[in-house]
C-alpha cells in the first residue's frame, strides 16, 4: 500500500483521493481553500456526487483518508503527489495554468525526498515538461529526485466513483519506465487496460477524447436539425447508426448540447493550441458553433410557438444543472437558455433537484420553484432542459390544467409527444421532424 498526496479538492482530486484510500492506500488530500477542507473534515461534501459521502466517511473512519491545507504535512511521507487543480479558460480560451504553477512551486519548496509527481489536471500538451522545469529551477543546486507522469482522468460527474473504479483504460505518460510502473501498480486492483505513452501523447489523449465526445454530440445535433426540416426522427436515426459496432450508440443523444466544466473548456483550449501552432481547427470551431446554436434554436422555436415575441411570457424551466445527477451549473445549457429568454423580456421560473442553491447565487432574478408543478403554474411554455429522472413521468394532466398556454418544449427528447398531444399540449422535441410535420398537419 502506498502513501499518496492529492492536491486540489475539486471533482477529480476529491474522487481520486477518496477512491485510492478505498483501495487501501493512505491518502492526504490537500486544498488551499480552508473552508472546503474544514467542511470535508466534518463530512460535508463540497459537491453533490452520488455515493461520495459514504466512501469518504468509511475511509476517514479507517484512518486512511486525511484532509489538510498544509503542504508540509500532506507531502511528508508521500511517494506520489497527484496534481488535480483546476485549469480554467483564460481570456482567449487557453487553459489558465496559474494553479498548476503554484502547486509545482509548493512541491519544490516542501519536499526533500524522492517522489513521483502525477498530473491529473487537464493541461495543454507540453505542460508536464514545463512543470518539471519549474521544479528544477526552483530547487537550483539543491536538486530534487522526482519523475513526472501524466495520468489524465476520464471520470464523469454524476458517476464519478464508479467511473474511477471501473475505467475503460488508464493512460500513463512518461519516458521513465520505473515511474510509470510504480503509478501502474496503484491502478492494478482496477484490472483495466493500461496504456503507456510519452508525456505529451498522454496529455493529448485527454483533449482528443473530450473533443471527440463533444463532436459526436454536435454531430447528432446537426443531424437533428436536418431531421426537423426533412421529416425524420433523430432518435431512431441515432439508434440505427448506433447498432453499427463501428459507431456505437453513446453520445448520440440530440438535445441542448454539451455543457459542464470540461467539454466547453477543453474544446476551446484544444482549438487555441491548434491556432497557436499554426493549424486550422475548423472541425473544433464548427463543433463549438453548433453547440451554441442548439440553445438559440430552442429559444427561436419557443418564440415562434408564442406568436413571435417572448416579452412578458412566463417560461417554466425544468432542470438547471448541466446534466442530471450533479449540482454543477458551469456552462449549463439551461442557464444559457434562461439568459436568452430573459434578454427577450420573458420571465423565467425554474426548478432543479440539486442545483437551486448554485443558481440562486448566479441568477438571483430567476424565480425558483419547489417542484415541477409550481414551475408549470401560469406558464406560457414549459422547457425540459436537464433530463433528471424525476421529470420523466410527470402528471401531465395536472400540468396541462396549471399552464396558461399548454406548450411543451422537450429539449432532451424524454417525453412521449403523441401521448402529450392527446392531452392537448403543443409538443416540440429535438430532431423529431416526423412530429413537427404532425404538428403542421394538426
Ligand atoms: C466529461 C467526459 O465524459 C469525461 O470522460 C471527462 O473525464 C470529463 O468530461 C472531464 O474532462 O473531466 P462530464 O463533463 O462529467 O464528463 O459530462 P458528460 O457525461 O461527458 O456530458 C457532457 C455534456 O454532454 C453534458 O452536458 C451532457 O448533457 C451532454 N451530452 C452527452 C449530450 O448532450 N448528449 C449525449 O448523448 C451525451
Amino acid at each position: 500500500m502506498s502513501n499518496i498526496c492529492v492536491i486540489g479538492m475539486g471533482y477529480v482530486g476529491l474522487v481520486t483521493g477518496v477512491c485510492f484510500a478505498d483501495l487501501g492506500n493512505t491518502v492526504n488530500c490537500l486544498d488551499i481553500d480552508h473552508s472546503r477542507i474544514e467542511k470535508l473534515k466534518k463530512g460535508v461534501m463540497p459537491i453533490y456526487e452520488p455515493g461520495l459521502e459514504e466512501v469518504v466517511e468509511r475511509n476517514v473512519k479507517a484512518k486512511r483518508l486525511f484532509f489538510t491545507t498544509n503542504y508540509a504535512q500532506a507531502l511528508k511521507d508521500a511517494e506520489f503527489a497527484f496534481i488535480a487543480v483546476g485549469t480554467p479558460s483564460g481570456v482567449n480560451g487557453e487553459a489558465d495554468l496559474q494553479y498548476v504553477r503554484d502547486v509545482a512551486e509548493s512541491i519544490a519548496e516542501e519536499i526533500n525526498h524522492p517522489i513521483t509527481i502525477v498530473n491529473k489536471s487537464t493541461v495543454p500538451v507540453g505542460t508536464g515538461d514545463w512543470v518539471a522545469d519549474i521544479i528544477r529551477k526552483k530547487r537550483g543546486k539543491n536538486a530534487l529526485r522526482f519523475h513526472l507522469v501524466s495520468n489524465p482522468e476520464f471520470l464523469r460527474e454524476g458517476t464519478a466513483i464508479s467511473d474511477f473504479m471501473n475505467p475503460d483504460r488508464v493512460v500513463l505518460g512518461s519516458l521513465n519506465r520505473e515511474a510509470v510502473e510504480s503509478v501502474a501498480t496503484l491502478y492494478q486492483p482496477l484490472r483495466a487496460p493500461i496504456l503507456i505513452t510519452d508525456l505529451r501523447t498522454a496529455e493529448m489523449i485527454k483533449y482528443a477524447s473530450n473533443a471527440f465526445l463533444a463532436t459526436r454530440v454536435s454531430f447528432i445535433n446537426e443531424i437533428a436539425n436536418i431531421c426537423e426540416e426533412l421529416g425524420a426522427d433523430v432518435r431512431e436515426v441515432a439508434d440505427g447508426m448506433g447498432l453499427d459496432k463501428r459507431i456505437g450508440r453513446t453520445f448520440l443523444d440530440a438535445g441542448l448540447g454539451w455543457g459542464g466544466s470540461c467539454f466547453p473548456k477543453d474544446v476551446k483550449a484544444l482549438a487555441h493550441m491548434a491556432i497557436l501552432h499554426g493549424t486550422h481547427p475548423q472541425l473544433l470551431q464548427a463543433v463549438m458553433e453548433i453547440n451554441h446554436n442548439q440553445r438559440r434554436r430552442v429559444v427561436m422555436r419557443l418564440r415562434q410557438a408564442l406568436g413571435g415575441k417572448l416579452v412578458d411570457k412566463v417560461i417554466g424551466v425544468l432542470g438547471l444543472s448541466f446534466k442530471p445527477n450533479t449540482d454543477d451549473i458551469r456552462e449549463a445549457p439551461a442557464l444559457e437558455v434562461i439568459h436568452l429568454l430573459e434578454n427577450e423580456g420573458a420571465e423565467v421560473q425554474a426548478y432543479d433537484p440539486q442545483a437551486m442553491e448554485n443558481v440562486a447565487k448566479e441568477l438571483p432574478e430567476v424565480k425558483l420553484c419547489k417542484n415541477p408543478y409550481q414551475v408549470a403554474e401560469g406558464a406560457d411554455a414549459l422547457v425540459l432542459t436537464t433530463e433528471w429522472n424525476e421529470f420523466k413521468q410527470l402528471d401531465f394532466k395536472r400540468i396541462y390544467s396549471l399552464m396558461r398556454t399548454p406548450i411543451l418544449m422537450d429539449s432532451r427528447n424524454q417525453w412521449d409527444g403523441n401521448a402529450l398531444r392527446e392531452i392537448g399540449f403543443t409538443y416540440f422535441g429535438i430532431g423529431q421532424g416526423n412530429q413537427v410535420n404532425n404538428n403542421k398537419r394538426d
